[in-house]
């Protein structure tokens, strides 16, 4: 056990015979690979979490016991990606093993009675973040290359449309919500949204693609990414909202651009969404 580190080495060596041979890659392929998949691992293990603290809001706010157990289901599998991800890491040649960030605590929204603290965090977890790893990963196995590789991406693609669609088919369940909820809902949106671009552009690293044998072991086009990232915002996300009557102020969309035009100039680099 050591507190900040995060070390699956030993679930690597597990698992990673799984994953099979991959190609030849050049050294600065293979450095890029491991960071990827390394980057990924620490955040799909710190993702299980985000629901840890859902469930207990799920229970505070009576949701069904379906919706319950599917919350726990989701932690574990967030730790299930982590391994995964560690066994691609030991498979590239690297050691699964990485610091853990400083983990900000997952907001109580105590201000709120237990079921708007609970939307909030549910539209912002499942609604936006999952349903953006959804279009990013969904994106990357396009391009990958090895068949066990491709396997692995899909089963934890399946899973984020899981941890997704709880968000979606919330929102339908509870609709029409009450107008004054909605508009607190629409308020909170913003910040939401704002945290949402933030954390990936963390993450997507502002370079072109490293050409067609990196893209095929995950190493794929930090640009195209930030792209995607934003149609999915725009295409999917905000018209998925407002058809439950959340809808973020005009405001939100003016600081869109300036937050994607100065990360592009900079600074980031590698790992992956949850
Ligand atoms: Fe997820
Ligand atoms: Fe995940």
């Amino acid at each position: 056990m050591n507190a900040g580190m995060l070390d699956l080495r030993v679930e690597a060596a597990q698992l990673a015979p799984a994953v099979g041979d991959l190609p030849e890659l050049t050294a600065a392929e293979r450095h890029s690979a491991v960071a990827t998949w390394r980057g990924r691992m620490v955040n799909e293990h710190i993702s299980s979490r985000v629901f840890g603290v859902l469930l207990g809001q799920a229970m505070a706010a009576g949701l069904s016991a379906r919706r319950q157990t599917q919350i726990a289901e989701f932690a574990c599998e967030e730790l299930r990606h982590a391994r995964q991800c560690a066994s691609v890491v030991a498979a590239l040649g690297g050691e699964a093993v990485a610091p853990l960030p400083a983990l900000p605590g997952v907001p109580s929204h105590s201000d709120a009675e237990p079921l708007e603290a609970l939307l909030r965090n549910v539209v912002s977890v499942c609604c936006l973040a999952e349903t953006v790893a959804v279009a990013l990963i969904r994106a990357e196995t396009l391009e990958i290359g090895p068949p066990q590789l491709l396997h692995l991406l899909e089963g934890i693609l399946a899973d984020e449309v899981g941890h997704a669609r709880f968000g979606w088919t919330l929102l339908d369940e509870l609709a029409p919500l009450d107008p004054p909820l909605r508009e607190r809902l629409s308020a909170y949106l913003e910040t939401a949204l704002t945290h949402l671009v933030e954390h990936e552009l963390l993450h997507l690293p502002a370079r072109g693609d490293m050409g067609a044998r990196a893209a095929q072991v995950g190493v794929c086009s930090g640009l195209a990414a930030r792209q995607l990232l934003f149609d999915t915002i725009d295409t999917v996300i905000l018209p998925g909202l407002a058809r439950h009557g959340l809808q973020p102020r005009d405001s939100w969309r003016h600081r869109q651009g300036p937050l994607n035009d100065e990360a592009a100039a900079g600074q980031v680099e590698a790992g992956q969404p949850a």
